[in-house]
C-alpha cells in the first residue's frame, strides 16, 4: 500500500497528480477482485468513518458503510438532525470533537467551505463525499469504470451534457489530471465556474487533455468516446426545478444523440436519474451504458481512498 497518501484529505481532485490516480485505481482493482473471489481484506480493523450528511443518499451513504464494513471497520451515521452543522455548533468544534473519536470523517455538505473547515480542524483524513462544488469521490469511480471498459484514459474524449455543477467541476479536474479530453455542452448560463475550466485547460496542455464549452450536445458528442450526464437541478436547487427544466431542454443523453457518438462509446450518470429530463431510460438499458457498473464502482474506488487514507499499510 502506498504509504505517501496515508493520513492526506481528499477534498478535491485538484489535489491529487495522476499517479494518486493510478494508485487508487490500481487498490480498487484489487479490492474488486478480491471482494469477488470472498478473500477477506481487513484493512481497516478496527478503526472508525464518521460520515456527515447535509443532504440525502443513497450511492454514497451505502458504499461508505458498506466499504468501511468490507475492510474491518465500522462507519457512523451522522445526519442533519443529528450534529446540525454551523447550528448547534461550529465546525472547527465539530471537527476537533469527531477528530478525536475516529479515524476518518466523510462529510456530504451544501457549502465546499464546511469541507475545507474540517479538513483544516480536522486530526484525521476528511473525504469529500459531495459539496455544492465538488464530487470527487464519484469522479474516481466513473475513471476507474471507464478504465475497466475501456483500458485506457488518456487520449479518449468525454462529452458532458447538461448542467455545469459539482460533478462537472471535479470531471474536468479529473479528466485534465488524465489525460483525457473534456468537451462540455451546457446552457450559456449554467456553464461550470471559469476558474475550474481555467484550471483544467492549463494543466491539460501538459497532460494531453483537450477542454472545450460548447452549447450543443451534438457538437460535444462528436467522436466521444464517453458520454456522460447528471441532473438538471441538483440538490439545493429544487426551487429552481420549473426554470431549469425550461433552460435544459434538449440538453438530453437520448439514442439519437448516443448514435452520433463513436460506435464504441459508453454512457456514465452518477444517478440518481431523472428518466425523459437529462436521460432516457432506453440509454440507461443499453449495453453500452456503464452506469450500473458506475454506481457499484463507488464501493471499490471508495475502498481504495479509505484504505490508503486510513488504512495501517
Ligand atoms: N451519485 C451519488 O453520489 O449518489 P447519492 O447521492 O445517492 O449518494
Ligand atoms: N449534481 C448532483 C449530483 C448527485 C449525486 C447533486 O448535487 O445533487
Amino acid at each position: 500500500m502506498a504509504q505517501r497518501m496515508k493520513g492526506r484529505h481528499l477534498i478535491s481532485l485538484k489535489d491529487y497528480s495522476r499517479e494518486d490516480f493510478e494508485t487508487i485505481f490500481s487498490v480498487a482493482a484489487r479490492l474488486k477482485e478480491e471482494l469477488y473471489i470472498g478473500r477477506p481484506h481487513p484493512l481497516l480493523a478496527g478503526k472508525t468513518l464518521g460520515m456527515i450528511f447535509q443532504k440525502p443518499s443513497l450511492r454514497t451513504m451505502v458504499s461508505f458503510q458498506v466499504g468501511v464494513q468490507q475492510l474491518g471497520g465500522y462507519a457512523l451515521y451522522l445526519g442533519p438532525d443529528q450534529i446540525s452543522i454551523g447550528k448547534r455548533e461550529s465546525t472547527e468544534d465539530i471537527a476537533h470533537v469527531l477528530s478525536s473519536y475516529v479515524d476518518g470523517i466523510m462529510a456530504r455538505t451544501f457549502a465546499h467551505s464546511i469541507v475545507e473547515d474540517l479538513a483544516k480542524y480536522s486530526r484525521v483524513p476528511v473525504i469529500n463525499g459531495l459539496t455544492d462544488f465538488n464530487h470527487p469521490c464519484q469522479i474516481l469511480a466513473d475513471l476507474f469504470t471507464v478504465l475497466e471498459r475501456k483500458r485506457r484514459l488518456d487520449g479518449l474524449k468525454l462529452a458532458y451534457v447538461g448542467d455545469g455543477n459539482n460533478v462537472t467541476h471535479s470531471l474536468l479536474y479529473g479528466c485534465a489530471t488524465v489525460g483525457m479530453s473534456i468537451a462540455l455542452a451546457t446552457p450559456e448560463d449554467y456553464r461550470p465556474d471559469p476558474e475550474v475550466v481555467a484550471y483544467a485547460r492549463e494543466l491539460g496542455r501538459k497532460t494531453g487533455a483537450k477542454v472545450t464549452l460548447t452549447a450543443s450536445p451534438k457538437e460535444a458528442a462528436k467522436g466521444a468516446d464517453v458520454l456522460y450526464t447528471d441532473v438538471w437541478a441538483s440538490m439545493g436547487q429544487e426551487a429552481e426545478k420549473a426554470i431549469r427544466a425550461k433552460a435544459f431542454k434538449g440538453y438530453q443523453i437520448n439514442m439519437p444523440l448516443l448514435n452520433s457518438a463513436h460506435p464504441d462509446a459508453i454512457v456514465l450518470h452518477c444517478l440518481p436519474a431523472h428518466y425523459d429530463e437529462e436521460i432516457t431510460y432506453d440509454v440507461v438499458q443499453d449495453p453500452r451504458s456503464a452506469v450500473f457498473q458506475q454506481a457499484e464502482n463507488r464501493l471499490h474506488a471508495q475502498k481504495a481512498v479509505m484504505a490508503l487514507l486510513m488504512g495501517n499499510g
